[in-house]
């Protein structure tokens, strides 16, 4: 007996890269799995990889940024598997780019799907949570929303700290009524995201050098390692989960100093190109 057998989770971002690593490794311990994106090509792939493990699973093409989609994403899993026990709120994309040239629809772009998606989604299934006494969410954010890893990511790092804060405001806010929160902080992960991510605001004849990760954040983990880690986590009720353990350590110190961690990340790394 599993904890999650006869358990129903909703992963957005379902179809690719962690949500696809988090809904095949709820579905291998017994879950039912609806997965919700906008990439309908690979939505019935995994479907067809869910079902390929036993697992009772439904696709739904849903739009975070949209009201509506997100409410029939809820309607279609209650009309499929009769109740929700977890929401992943997974789907995410990445704006690169000056914070001073970003264009506004770009940073629109961004926060309604980093951020607002989130927040769609809580609506639309927490009150399920909180109805039940029972049942988890997990956001994902990232190590860019635990500190400011680089200069050439401002739009990504803001909707990330942004999707930080509200997990922990929401497991102030639910914690006591019985339903759990946890707040998935990956590192590099070996995902679809780059065919997504938009570089703006940098003139075509600086793109190449607007790009800095730093060097000890290269090793990326696969998709499924970070499955297993979020189904460990649920189970045992934890908030932060990261992927390397050096981000938890970071997270830990970065704060205890902060004028000194910040120079020092600014004296460690290149400085940003000057952009004509
Ligand atoms: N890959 C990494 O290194 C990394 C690190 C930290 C955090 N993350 C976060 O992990 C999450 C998943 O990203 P990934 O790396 O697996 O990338 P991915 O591109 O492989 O998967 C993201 C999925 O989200 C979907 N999506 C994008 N916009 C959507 C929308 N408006 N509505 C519904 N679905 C939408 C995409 O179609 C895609 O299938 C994101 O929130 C991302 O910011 C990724």
């Amino acid at each position: 007996m599993s904890a999650f057998d006869n358990k129903v989770a909703v992963v957005t971002g379902g179809a690719s890269g962690i949500g696809r690593g988090i809904a095949l490794e709820l579905a291998s311990r017994g879950a039912s799995v609806a997965i919700a994106d906008i990439n309908t090509e690979r939505l019935g792939t995994t479907l067809a990889d869910l079902r390929g493990v036993g697992s009772a699973a439904i696709a739904v093409r849903c739009d975070v940024t949209s009201d509506d989609d997100v409410e029939r994403l809820r309607d279609e899993t209650i009309a499929r598997f009769g109740r929700v026990d977890i929401l992943c709120n997974n789907a995410g994309v990445a704006v690169l780019g000056p914070p001073e040239r970003v264009a506004m629809t770009d940073w629109e772009w961004i926060l309604q799907v980093n951020v607002l998606g989130l927040v769609r989604a809580i609506q639309a299934f927490v009150p399920l949570l909180l109805e039940q006494g029972t049942g988890h969410v997990v956001n994902t954010a990232s190590v860019a929303g635990t500190w400011a890893y680089t200069w050439d990511a401002a739009p990504y790092i803001t909707s990330k700290f942004a999707a930080y804060g509200l997990s922990e405001a929401l497991a102030r806010r639910l914690r006591p009524h019985g339903v759990g929160v946890t707040v998935l902080c990956p590192g590099l992960v070996s995902t679809n995201l780059a065919e997504t991510a938009r570089m703006s605001g940098v003139p075509q004849q600086h793109s190449g050098e607007w790009f800095y990760l730093p060097p000890d954040m290269t090793d990326a983990v696969e998709p499924d390692f970070v499955g297993a880690l979020v189904a460990g986590a649920i189970d045992a009720n934890t908030f932060a989960v990261f992927t390397h353990a050096r981000d938890a350590e970071r997270f830990r110190t970065w704060r205890l100093d902060i004028e000194s961690s910040l120079a020092a990340a600014i004296d460690s790394s290149p400085p940003p190109p000057t952009l004509s």
